[in-house]
């Protein structure tokens, strides 16, 4: 059965359709206070903790956990540190000592409160705590909304690489509240709207066309504007997920611009390029790339350069022959490279992408280097 979403007065529902699995995501403004009851509906144990991070926590834990003791819930709240670092066993050995200590047990939950850091290490959590228990996501930034709290991907880093520890666990809720993307700063919003454009190019022209359109009211965080994309968003990740749970085929179409975008920021070092600027840059050079090898035209890859240019991102990198060397070896170690060949992900035209698509060096210095593009 297709996702599907409807209005209620201001809340949008996005189903996300996995059999026994299978859970809802709610899109609006103000439902942090209605968490509690929305967990209320789902018979979870008594007992939950809420993990966050030390820039969210302040923000919004207390009406969080009111809200849970209003619905009956014995809530305890785990901070951890902001930011990608959190991501590592010792700060999940932290946190599993902390639910023992608070004696969460098979029928208890998690909430994990934050970002796409604090959901995948929360996530991962729950998926491993005595082997297994429910969580909810409640994510507070953009690129969380759209992307990491859907889909049951968790997992944390190692020293050796990102993610290269996780497993499959899907929440049983996935609560957006746009009002939290009020204190976002400008530059994570944008990062989140690289993944927001990303939609638009691989599934949807109609959604592309309306960004093109709506761009400035969502930079505004304009809350009706933002509610409606962020529940297409959504919609499109729970159709893509629901066909391909575990990744053996559809699923890698939500990588357009992701390999030579993770490649970007693995050789800068991770945290000079945020995410979505990073996949910025690759879903310009994908662009460029679907021209010569699908006939892309030139007018499509055009409005892609555009949008990511009026969204304030960064579209193009200058590399010095060493750094564009080190950028090509970068893209062969990602994880998604098989039998050492590199496939893309690349568009027909805007709506419509085709992965599994060989590409040769060539190919991906010349979209870096020339820019046939107006910039
Ligand atoms: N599981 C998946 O499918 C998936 C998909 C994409 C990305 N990810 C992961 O997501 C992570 C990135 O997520 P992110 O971009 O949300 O980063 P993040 O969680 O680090 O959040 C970005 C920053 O914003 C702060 N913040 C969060 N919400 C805020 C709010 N409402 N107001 C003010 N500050 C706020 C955070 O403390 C942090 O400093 C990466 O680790 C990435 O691997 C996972
Ligand atoms: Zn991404």
């Amino acid at each position: 059965m297709p996702a599907i979403a409807f209005m209620l007065p201001h809340v949008r529902i996005v189903n996300v359709p996995l059999g026994a699995r299978s859970y809802e995501i709610k899109i609006g403004p103000g439902l942090l206070s209605e968490l509690g009851r929305h967990c209320a509906r789902l018979k979870l144990g008594n007992r939950c903790a809420v993990i966050s991070d030390r820039n969210v926590a302040p923000r919004f834990a207390r009406v969080v956990q009111q809200s849970l003791k209003k619905a009956g819930f014995d809530s305890v709240l785990i901070t951890v540190p902001a930011g990608e670092t959190a991501k590592s066993l010792k700060v999940v050995e932290h946190c599993y000592d902390a639910l023992a200590k608070h004696r969460l047990e098979r029928k208890s939950f998690i909430v994990a409160l934050g970002g796409g850091v604090v959901g995948d290490l929360a996530g991962f959590v729950a998926a491993t705590y005595l082997r297994g228990i429910a969580f909810v996501q409640v994510p507070t930034t953009l690129l969380a909304q759209v992307d990491s709290s859907v889909g049951g991907k968790v997992g944390v880093n190692l020293k050796s690489g990102k993610n290269l520890v996780g497993a499959f666990h899907q929440p049983r809720l996935v609560l957006c509240d746009i009002n939290t993307l009020k204190t976002l700063p400008l530059r994570e919003l944008r990062a989140g709207l690289a993944e927001v454009i990303k939609y638009g190019i691989i599934y949807d022209a109609e959604l592309f066309k309306r960004l093109e359109r709506d761009l400035k009211k969502l930079l505004r965080r304009e809350p009706k504007t933002l509610t409606d994309v962020i529940a297409r968003c959504c919609e499109i990740k729970a159709d893509v997920v629901g066909q391909d749970e575990t990744e053996s085929g559809l699923r890698a179409i939500l990588n357009f611009g992701h390999t030579i975008g993770h490649a970007i920021e693995n050789i800068s070092g991770y945290g000079k390029y945020l995410h979505g600027e990073a996949i910025s840059i690759g879903q310009v050079a994908a662009a460029k790339i679907s021209g010569v090898v699908l006939d892309m035209t030139i007018q499509d890859a055009e409005r892609i350069a555009k949008i990511f240019r009026a969204a304030g991102l960064p579209t193009q990198i200058r590399l010095t022959p060493v750094q564009l060397k080190k950028l090509l070896a970068a893209m062969r170690l990602d994880k998604k490279v098989s039998a050492g060949e590199i496939k893309f992900v690349l568009a027909k035209r805007i709506g419509e992408v085709i992965w599994n698509q060989k590409v040769s060096d060539e190919l991906v210095v010349n979209a870096l280097n020339h820019s046939p593009l107006s910039s």
